[in-house]
């Protein structure tokens, strides 16, 4: 494998339970893989930690800090001041994931859209990008973003779910487009037609691992691994090679999160 078709799998949760019996050999399977960096994102105060520990523990792998939708309710004023000290950690380099989930409603919207503002407000302190996810909100995940002018570091919506109108309103506001396993999918007519409009050089690949296996492994434990399945549809999608995939989805990457070699 040349050094020229390095993928980076731009959001991951290494540090899920799925994963704690086998993570070096999930980490050395993805090092095989070729996939030469690995962004790993928190979902809660505890999670964000252990993001850290994981950045610190493997030379590859980053961390992304914060507290997702599901988890609103649990961004209390102590988690935020908690937040902001471990950020001063040199390995993380984004705040997030946060956004809004309507699908599940884990937690009560009103909590998610203050959570969502609060984060955003860490992420501009910080001058850090911000890692968004959008379920079943698209209108309002995108208002806010737009009232708070949450691209102005960048930022990344990812697992991108949403129409085409909406992508290239994101990439205006300062914001990347995250591909996972979906893409691979049957049915992804819409995130198809998104992938093949939009420019490369807005695109970053994810596995969101352990969820979302892309085919051939739909319904599997995903891994950082898989990150190559999804660049490969894009490649198709793109009429591009691999290289020119990595290259430039991994350039995109670096820059968005700052990642130094
Ligand atoms: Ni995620």
């Amino acid at each position: 494998m040349k050094e020229s078709e390095m993928l980076i799998d731009s959001h991951a949760h290494l540090q899920d339970r799925q994963f704690s019996a086998d993570l070096d050999q999930v980490v050395q399977r993805a090092l095989a893989a070729n996939i030469g960096k690995i962004v790993c994102v928190g979902y809660d105060y505890e999670t964000s930690c252990e993001a850290v520990d994981l950045a610190h523990q493997y030379q590859q792998v980053y961390a992304v800090i914060g507290v997702h939708p599901h988890d609103a309710k649990t961004l209390t004023a102590d988690v935020i001041s908690k937040l902001y000290t471990l950020a001063r950690d040199p390995k993380v380099v984004a705040i997030g994931e946060t956004g809004l989930d309507f699908y599940r409603d884990l937690s009560p919207r009103d909590v998610q859209r203050q959570a969502f503002v609060e984060q955003i407000k860490i992420a501009a302190e910080l001058y850090k990008p911000i890692v968004i996810h959008d379920r079943d909100a698209h209108q309002e995940v995108m208002d806010i973003i737009k009232k708070e002018k949450a691209g102005r570091n960048q930022g990344v919506m990812h697992c991108y779910s949403g129409h085409l109108p909406m992508a290239m309103e994101l990439m205006k506001a300062g914001f990347y487009i995250s591909f996972a396993g979906p893409l691979t999918y049957k049915n992804a007519r819409k995130t198809v037609e998104v992938a093949s409009r939009i420019t490369l050089e807005r695109i970053l690949v994810e596995t969101d691992c352990p969820y979302l296996a892309p085919e051939p492994v739909r319904g599997k434990r995903n891994e950082p691994a898989n990150t190559r399945h999804i660049a490969e549809k894009l490649a198709r999608l793109k009429q591009k090679s691999l290289a020119e995939i990595a290259y430039q989805t991994s350039l995109n990457a670096s820059r968005l999160f700052n990642l130094k070699d």
